[in-house]
């Protein structure tokens, strides 16, 4: 049964606590897979599933139906197998220090973005006995990974023989759907798989799309789409998540650890870049930078205290920051959400601090524990 109290739940003992209800993100990928129709679903878990727990996260998706998982790095990849995680697993960047051939013995997909990481893919295929098979990313204009456009042919001739999972690449300008990069992009696919095909190359799937693409683009979802943020309910656009519907995962609260009425005139924290206008009340928040608050949320981000908003006052320190509660009743112990369900969005943190969600949410300290709801 769903837990209704999550949302409202106090940080408990801890002084901060991220939430992460895995209800919400097993709704998401449920959601997104009625979205996708017949494509399959990857759900992106690197980075610790984007600050939300790999291990807990991928659990939960492979439970609500993802058809894969991905991670970018093939460590990544290990430590998902080494906590039990089963079934289709792509890593896709590549390293030559990386342990591949542990990473084909625990039946991990390899992705290959250059002849030399073909050739350390298939040593490794032989070195473990096993039958090769890869993925091909191809740039068609992101300019960072990818097979050049000049090696498609001699890319696609070498893996003629072996078994190619599939052929893919990642747009550069998704979170603007209509940004004509995308159409270049798709463009430039087509021709990649064309070449594919001329070198007698068919990938059993071929993927295009990550989160944007995936809500905003249905002309670019192919067979699969990777997607990442929009599965942990933050949009990759800078809009709203709920429109497309799908919630947040993670809701990042805290404590006050102090509370204290100062006279009009007081300047607050580093640099006394907030003053008081009238007699008020200060609370102390114990989060700062150390735990992921960006240092540009001073002065700008917003909090709720029991559903009111209220905005940091003055510089955030390496562990704390204050807000000014003017006349509202608050006590040490009273819980503050920085954002999530029951307080401001992740996409409102990112705008007033000139990110995005991704940096919000995969930049959370080792210090601030996550604590997990639901399940499978
Ligand atoms: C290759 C690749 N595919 C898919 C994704 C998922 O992107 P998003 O979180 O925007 O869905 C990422 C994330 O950066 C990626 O690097």
């Amino acid at each position: 049964m769903r837990d209704n109290d999550r949302v409202t739940r106090a940080v408990g003992p801890a002084r901060a606590v991220a939430d992460i209800d895995l209800w919400a993100y097993a709704a998401n990928v449920r959601a997104l897979k009625r979205r996708i129709g017949s494509a399959q679903l990857l759900c992106v878990v690197k980075a610790d599933a984007y600050g939300h727990g790999a291990e807990q996260c991928a659990a939960t998706a492979r439970a609500a139906g993802a058809d894969w998982l991905g991670v970018a790095f093939v460590d990544e990849a290990l430590a998902l197998r080494a906590a039990g995680d089963r079934g289709p697993l792509l890593a896709w960047i590549l390293n030559e220090h990386d342990d591949l051939a542990g990473a084909i013995a625990r039946d991990v997909d390899l992705s290959i973005s250059s002849m030399r990481e073909l050739e350390l893919v298939l040593d490794a295929y032989h070195a473990a006995g096993a039958p090769p098979r890869v993925h091909v990313e191809v740039d068609t204009g992101l300019s960072r990974g990818g097979v050049a456009p000049g090696d498609w042919d001699a890319v696609f001739a070498a893996v003629r023989d072996i078994d190619v999972v599939s052929v893919w690449s990642h747009l550069a300008c998704a979170d603007e759907p209509t940004h004509p990069a995308n159409d270049a992009q798709r463009a430039a696919f087509e021709r990649a798989l064309a070449v594919a095909a001329s070198q007698g190359v068919t990938p059993r799937l071929r993927h295009l799309a990550n989160s944007a693409a995936t809500l905003t683009r249905p002309d670019l979802h192919f067979d699969l789409v990777r997607v990442g943020m929009a599965s942990y309910g933050v949009s990759p656009m800078d809009d709203n998540i709920e429109q497309f519907g799908l919630e947040p995962v993670m809701t990042v609260r805290a404590r006050i650890a102090q509370v204290r009425t100062v006279p009009a005139g007081t300047g607050v924290s580093y640099g006394h870049h907030y003053v008081t206008d009238a007699d008020t009340r200060l609370a102390l928040v114990p989060l700062g930078y150390a735990d992921g608050v960006p240092r540009a949320a001073s002065n700008r981000a917003p909090v709720a205290i029991d559903g009111a908003r209220r905005t940091i006052a003055g510089t955030v320190c390496m562990d704390q920051f204050v807000i000014d509660v003017g006349a509202t009743e608050v006590e040490v112990g009273d819980d503050v959400v920085l954002f999530g369900a029951g307080g401001p969005s992740a996409e409102e943190w990112a705008r007033v601090c000139g990110t995005i969600g991704y940096e919000l949410t995969t930049r959370l300290g080792v210090r601030l524990a996550r604590r997990f709801h639901g399940g499978v």
